[in-house]
């Protein structure tokens, strides 16, 4: 599916398109059942949770404290003539960011981000079989690690709020494996799509001109959404039909699965004026970047306010911000990300060229 109006079809209606691919009788390893991968009524509960869970949080201070993270990182990276935004700053504030949500350390990131990248190539899995394997085996090692968290948990942040509610959760239906695989995807989904929007969006904003500084005069909130209407960290979704449907003149069959392509849904004529232009101040904008349904994305309003803040820091601090390479793209499809982005934020010299 590339319209918005089919996806979005699909995406809110999981009594005919399921995540759960054992309602089409396919066999799901146990690693990869979590909050992601169930349909109500299983995966109310397990949804309901988190989602308390995720209000229970103070969101505020989180705010707050990573504002001056990126901050002072800013002010650290700004000494140097140039640097890598991707690997220096949208990395390590993603990571920063989801374990204080979580209330945990941060995993050392030698071994984290390696098995981080193979759970993401795994996505891509329909045309490169050959990535599946590791990835259920990393996912499985990650929802190890997300144990570990719950059999000690802090005293603050998701985990504790987990850990206290897990009876009760347990008495509602809540699986503990599911538990543990859904504190795990959580990791994972907030690390891995919120570095993506970070990096994404500064290659929109440094490479567009004028970008920057529009940014500074729009709505924010509208800002980040039409940054992530224009390059969605998250580009493609799956579901599979259990009951015969016709959708815009198509019959899809039960057990045909269906692929959401969300970041073509985003640039749909037909929804969008314009699409292929960043219109920072774009409003109405009911881009599919956090899904929709009964998956919607649970951290959308965390991360919406998470890029708000580096940016708005970025375009009143150092309006000379600026690309000195092009951005490189990482090799995957359905999560879409830079790989290095050589970035200024020195007041132009005119001697620099874009290289
Ligand atoms: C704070 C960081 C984030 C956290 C903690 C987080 C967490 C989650 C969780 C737990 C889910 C699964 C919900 C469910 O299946 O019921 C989810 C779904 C989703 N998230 Fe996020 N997310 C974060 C950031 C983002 C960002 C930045 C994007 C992209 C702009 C994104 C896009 C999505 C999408 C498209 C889905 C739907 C998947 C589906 O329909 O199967 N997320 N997120």
């Amino acid at each position: 599916m590339t319209r918005h109006s089919d996806c979005l079809s699909v995406l809110t209606d999981s009594a005919r398109f399921a995540s759960d691919w054992r309602r089409a009788g396919e066999d799901i390893p146990a690693p990869l059942l979590s909050v992601q991968t169930l349909d109500p009524p299983e995966h109310t509960a397990i949804r309901h949770l988190l989602l308390d869970g995720f209000r229970a949080q103070d969101r505020q201070a989180l705010h707050d404290t990573m504002e001056r993270e990126a901050a002072d990182l800013l002010a650290e990276l700004a000494l140097r003539p140039s640097f890598d935004f991707v690997g220096e700053l949208a990395e390590p504030l993603a990571l920063r960011f989801i374990t204080a949500f979580l209330g945990v350390d941060a995993p050392d990131q030698a071994w984290f981000v390696p098995m981080s990248r193979t759970v993401v190539d795994g996505m891509d899995a329909g045309l490169w079989p050959e990535k599946h394997e590791p990835a259920v085996s990393a996912r499985a090692r990650l929802a190890e690690y997300a144990g570990g968290w719950l059999a000690d948990p802090p005293k603050d942040g998701l985990i504790a709020y987990v850990a206290q509610h897990a009876e009760s959760a347990a008495a509602a239906g809540v699986d503990r494996a599911v538990l543990r695989n859904s504190l795990r995807v959580v990791l994972h989904a907030g690390y891995e799509s919120a570095s993506r929007l970070l990096g994404n969006a500064a290659a929109a904003l440094l490479t567009t001109p004028g970008a920057l500084t529009a940014f500074r005069r729009a709505p924010l909130a509208a800002a980040v959404d039409e940054l992530i209407r224009y390059d969605a960290p998250v580009q493609a979704d799956a579901r599979v039909c259990v009951t015969e449907t016709e959708l815009s003149g198509v019959t899809i069959r039960a057990g045909d699965p269906v692929t959401l392509l969300l970041g073509a849904a985003n640039h749909d004529p037909l929804r969008f004026a314009h699409p292929t232009e960043l219109r920072l101040d774009r409003a109405p904008n009911p881009h599919l970047g956090f899904g929709r349904g009964a998956h919607a994305c649970l951290g959308a309003s965390m991360a919406i306010r998470l890029a708000g803040s580096v940016f708005t820091t970025l375009a009143r601090d150092y309006p000379d911000a600026r690309a000195v390479a092009e951005p490189e793209h990482r090799r995957n499809l359905t999560l879409r990300g830079l790989d290095r982005f050589e970035v200024t934020l020195r007041p132009h010299t005119g001697e620099e060229e874009l290289s």
